[in-house]
């Protein structure tokens, strides 16, 4: 429907999203599983997980990270500070990256981008510092570009996402309040070039009140297509 050539994209609530790629890369965004209201109740996590991108220090997005990694013996990618912390943490697979680099793992590249957000890591009761949020670029040989843009408002420099990557799919939040809402993932999808847009991080909590049916409306004859899919659903 999407056209992802075989790649298959599963929506798991909030900004978790599983990725498999046609050669069976698996590849899991943003674990936030147990306390994630979102989570579909019956999804069971594939045994395989090959790498967990992790776009920032966010309880929201790593809550789950290291119990993951350990569990399937997963390849963690993300920040270096944010990665020195897992490390710290007993994860012993894991890559650390930095803005602008690539990293190639069998059929796919992951590409470390901007985003514009924070990235503190709770661990106990202290703050720890997990360098920069990022967004991930993931290029899939013989499929598709695919964008998950983390935790961010919209940005100008998305236009270089756009000349450097080609993305054709957008994971963007719109949930509004700790990230851009609607009215910015339109100037982002726009910027970006994408073709389709998968919204994301909404509905969660009460106050990301953004909703793929404004985004819907507010792209209407852009000639970007809204993928708005239920938690535990696939876009193929
Ligand atoms: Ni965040
Ligand atoms: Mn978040």
């Amino acid at each position: 429907m999407a056209d992802l050539q075989g790649t298959i994209v599963t929506w798991l609530g909030h900004a978790t999203v599983h990725i498999a790629t046609a050669k069976g890369t698996s590849i899991l965004i943003d674990p936030f599983i147990e306390q994630n209201p979102k989570f579909p109740k019956n999804y069971k996590l594939p045994a395989k997980i090959d790498l967990i991108l992790a776009t920032h220090g966010h309880g929201d997005h790593i809550a789950d990270l290291l119990e993951v990694a350990k569990k399937h013996d997963s390849t963690v990618v993300g920040m270096v500070e944010l990665i020195g912390w897992a490390q710290s943490k007993g994860v012993k697979n894991a890559i650390g990256m930095n803005l602008g680099g690539s990293w190639k793992h069998d059929d796919v590249t992951v590409s470390m981008v901007e985003a514009r957000h924070s990235s503190g890591i709770s661990d106990g009761n202290q703050t720890v510092y997990g360098g920069e949020p990022i967004g991930f670029v993931v290029t899939i040989q013989n499929g598709p570009v695919l964008y998950h843009a983390g935790d961010t408002c919209a940005f100008l420099d998305m236009q270089l996402i756009r000349d450097l990557y080609h993305p054709q799919l957008a994971m963007l939040p719109i949930g509004d309040h700790y990230t851009m809402g609607p009215k910015g993932a339109v100037i982002a999808a726009k910027y970006l070039g994408v073709k389709s847009v998968l919204p994301i991080h909404y509905g969660t909590f009460p106050v990301l009140t953004g909703t793929p049916e404004e985004l819907s409306q507010l792209l209407d004859g852009s000639g970007i297509e809204v993928k708005a899919i239920s938690p535990g659903e696939s876009l193929r």
